[in-house]
């Protein structure tokens, strides 16, 4: 029996680093059937919707899938499909694992709601004041914290640390709600040893002493600055991968977006695409698929098997197969 795995190419470098990623891991997708899904600015030109319901539909039931990116222009009149697709399919985390593939210290992940926050779409006001309204649930807050304290149990012992990253100081109500249900969930967790840092302090510390971090947990828009931050010490996005999970469908893409600059060139660097389905394949069961998938793309780097932006100076495809080729040749050991 084979499993649907959603194949959506998107825009920009999208489509390029997608065939990358599907190319090098080939040997891996024996028990999936590929399908197509269409979003993005491309798909909103030629067929009136940047996400098509047919898209959504494939993936509400138990679907899975792996997308390159998606182009939005700053224009008030078009919303990003991919907050419109978090929120249609209850992807409630953001999973944003951040290594330093070029064998620097940095080994954290940012777990990050992806649901509300001030990504709640509630903007409003006149000419002279504009409002947003930031919306945290306790629900949400619940589900994120024992998504991260989870996770954390499948980290090496000291690298299981998990810190709730808020601002209660300033918004006693919302940050305070997230701190106090992680507080009270982490309860349920013993074994994990968790702490809290003020948003602003994180970011210091991350540039600091980014090798202190493990999992940060936080709210959607501290989330989303805080994973771009920690890309930044890694070399940039080029590595960085992510899942949009939900409890029944998961939607794993690159942190980098369409990148049109550099469309059709073949030179992004497909790494981050290459990685997250990897992730993809590690919440399908196939864990250790995964695992030397993900290693295959890090003993590239390491050996200068990379873009330029990592100090290579290999195209899109090169990498491709240079990844294809170590796990072709990765002989199994742990
Ligand atoms: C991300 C992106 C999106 C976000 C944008 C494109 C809407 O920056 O996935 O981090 O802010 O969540
Ligand atoms: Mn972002």
């Amino acid at each position: 029996m084979t499993i649907p795995l959603v194949v959506v190419r998107g825009d920009g470098v999208g489509p390029e680093v997608v065939d990358a990623a599907l190319a090098a891991a080939s040997p891996l997708l024996d028990g999936f059937e590929l399908v197509e899904a269409r979003m993005g600015l491309t798909c909103y030109r030629e067929t009136g919707s940047a996400l098509p319901a047919d898209t959504l539909e494939m993936l509400r039931d138990g679907g899975l899938a792996l997308l390159g990116a998606v182009q939005t222009p700053p224009n008030a009149h078009y919303s990003s499909p991919l907050l419109r697709m978090r929120r249609e399919l209850d992807l409630f985390a953001n999973l944003r694992p951040v290594r330093d593939l070029r064998g620097g210290p940095v080994d954290l992940v940012v777990v990050r709601e992806n649901l509300e926050c001030l990504y709640a779409g509630l903007e409003g006001g006149n000419e002279d004041t504009a409002l947003a309204i930031r919306v945290i649930t306790r629900q949400n807050c619940e589900r994120i914290s024992r998504f991260a304290l989870e996770l954390a149990r499948d980290r090496s012992e000291d690298h299981r640390k998990v810190t709730c990253v808020h601002k209660a100081n300033v918004l006693a109500q919302t940050c305070g709600l997230f701190r106090d249900t992680f507080t009270r969930v982490s309860g349920d967790y013993p074994d994990v040893p968790v702490d809290e840092l003020h948003a602003d302090v994180c970011a210091m510390r991350m540039v600091m002493d980014p090798g202190s971090m493990d999992v940060l947990v936080t709210t959607n828009m501290f989330g989303d600055i805080l994973s771009d931050l920690a890309a930044g010490l890694v070399g940039g996005l080029g590595t960085v991968p992510s899942g949009n999970i939900g409890e029944r469908c998961a939607v794993f893409e690159p942190v980098h977006g369409a990148a049109p600059d550099i469309a059709g060139k073949g030179v992004a660097n497909p790494a981050a695409a290459i990685l997250s389905l990897a992730m993809l394949l590690e919440h399908a069961g196939d864990i250790d698929g995964g695992r030397r998938l993900s290693r295959a793309v890090e003993s590239c780097v390491l050996a200068g098997e990379t873009t330029p932006d990592l100090g290579g100076s290999l195209g899109t495809d090169a990498v491709a197969r240079a990844v294809l080729h170590r796990l072709e040749t990765d002989t199994v050991e742990g």
